[in-house]
């Protein structure tokens, strides 16, 4: 299969600049903060980056399987692994071990209300997912305590639907819940008879997580609701929205998601789309390169863009070549390939798909020393489990890419945007 190549063609001949202002109306949903691997200290949380590195490996495992079962194939070089090796003493550690309020930052989450009359729940918005899940009323166990849960027999318009959903392999730690639909609202835009799971057994992974469930909004074909449309895609084919985009914009301050176009006050200059091969499910662009200074350290690789992601993850190969053009960088942790730099010189990080480079800035690639005065800082770039199954050419770009720029996500166009943030 002539993948890399294809797609490489593909994202040059839809390389194309849109004026801000032809976009509709749509609507913004205020979004609280994602944490950081820093503690208030400044010191690298090392148990709970390796709980969000097995979240994220279960995340596109899931979406593997959902991507196969729905499309028959897999891009090429990606795989499905048969059982997921978790060792279960992180896990225990990481789990609950710090109040949030010793860290900056909590979850990029924020409302939607599910049946009628409304239920709340706080939600974590991702790019790099498809499907909807909340709490149930029936899940009694510990890690449901202190989650806000859906009840289907307080809510006229739930139907039950056949089949389970279910996250996770070979173990029972999972998420898995019966499959439902019901009327769904984020910032008074609602869609009717959504797909969704309300879960009755949630991994304890996500018990010290601030928010209620997830919801996805990436491609249908991720979609374990086979034949059905996630959210986003059902507000677009109920025609809630005018423009079938949405946009982040992820900072310290005034995070916010925006359904139904591009928020321009959130941008200045034009938009740089880039193509997207739908057949992935992902947001996913080809053809990037990625610099370190002036030093290319990585050219023509994939790209998803990953809301739901905090770092960054990059095959080992083109992670080493990244650090090697750092000078006094080291692996940190030679098992999951984490890396630290000076903290005093760190490097001038750009993303480039053809257009303009997009910058990551020294805070942002930052995610705390490795001790208290060491002098150490770990990087965000990290170096990809081959448990995610993405092969050797696909990075995924977390909130450390998306933090530094508006980041776009077009049905419409099937392209992922970028833009210069307004200050
Ligand atoms: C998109 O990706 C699929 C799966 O890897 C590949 O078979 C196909 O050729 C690609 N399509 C284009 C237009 O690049
Ligand atoms: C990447 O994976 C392909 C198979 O998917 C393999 O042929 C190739 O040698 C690999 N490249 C590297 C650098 O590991
Ligand atoms: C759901 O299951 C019931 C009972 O097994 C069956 O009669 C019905 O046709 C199924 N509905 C769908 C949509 O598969
Ligand atoms: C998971 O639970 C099911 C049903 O409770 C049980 O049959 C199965 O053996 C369990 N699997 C593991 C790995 O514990
Ligand atoms: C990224 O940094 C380079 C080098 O400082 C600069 O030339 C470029 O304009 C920056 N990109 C953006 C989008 O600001």
């Amino acid at each position: 299969m002539l993948y890399k190549a294809t797609l490489v063609t593909v994202t040059l001949s839809l390389l194309v600049v849109a004026s801000p202002v032809e976009h509709g109306p749509g609507v913004k949903i205020a979004l609280g903060e994602r944490s950081t691997f820093s503690r208030a200290d400044d010191t690298f949380d090392h148990e709970k980056a390796i709980l969000d590195n097995i979240k994220t490996q279960i995340k596109y495992q899931r979406n593997l399987r959902n991507l196969l079962a729905n499309t028959g194939s897999l891009p090429e070089g990606w795989e499905i692994k048969d059982f997921l090796t978790i060792p279960p003493s992180s896990e225990k550690r990481a789990v609950g071990t710090e109040a949030l309020a010793d860290y900056r930052d909590v979850e990029w989450m924020g409302p939607i209300t599910i049946g009628t009359p409304n239920q709340l729940f706080s939600i974590d918005f991702d790019t790099g997912s498809s499907d909807l899940w909340v709490p149930s009323s029936s899940c009694t166990s510990s890690t449901c305590v202190n989650k806000k849960k859906y009840d289907a027999s307080k809510s006229s318009t739930s139907s039950q639907k056949n089949g389970t959903f279910t996250i996770g392999y070979g173990d029972n730690s999972t998420v898995s819940g019966p499959i439902y639909t019901d009327t769904v609202t984020v910032a008074g835009l609602t869609a009717t008879d959504q797909y969704f799971s309300p879960v009755t057994t949630l991994s304890s992974s996500f018990a010290s997580d601030p928010i209620d469930g997830i919801l996805g909004l990436a491609y249908p074909s991720l979609s374990h609701f086979r034949g059905q449309t996630p959210f986003f895609n059902t507000l677009i084919s109920q025609k809630k929205v005018t423009a079938g985009e949405f946009g982040f914009t992820l900072g310290s301050v005034g995070s916010v998601l925006y359904l139904g176009g591009t928020d321009t006050s959130k941008y200045t200059g034009s938009i740089e789309y880039h193509g997207v091969n739908t057949s992935t499910g992902f947001w996913q662009a080809s053809g990037a390169k990625c610099a370190v200074g002036s030093t290319t350290t990585s050219s023509g690789f994939n790209t998803i863009i990953d809301s739901g992601t905090t770092l960054m993850y990059a095959p080992p190969n083109a992670v080493s070549a990244f650090y090697a053009a750092i000078p006094g960088s080291h692996l940190y942790d030679s098992e999951r390939g984490y890396y630290s730099y000076p903290c005093n010189s760190p490097p001038d990080v750009g993303f480039n798909w053809g257009g303009k480079t997009w910058n990551i800035t020294h805070a942002n690639f930052n995610h705390g020393q490795t001790a208290s005065g060491s002098g150490q800082c770990i990087g965000a770039l990290v170096v990809a489990s081959k448990n995610l199954g993405l092969g050797n050419n696909t990075w995924l770009l977390g909130d450390s890419f998306m933090k530094n720029i508006y980041t776009t996500f077009s049905f419409d166009k099937n392209s992922v945007g970028f833009a210069t943030l307004k200050v």
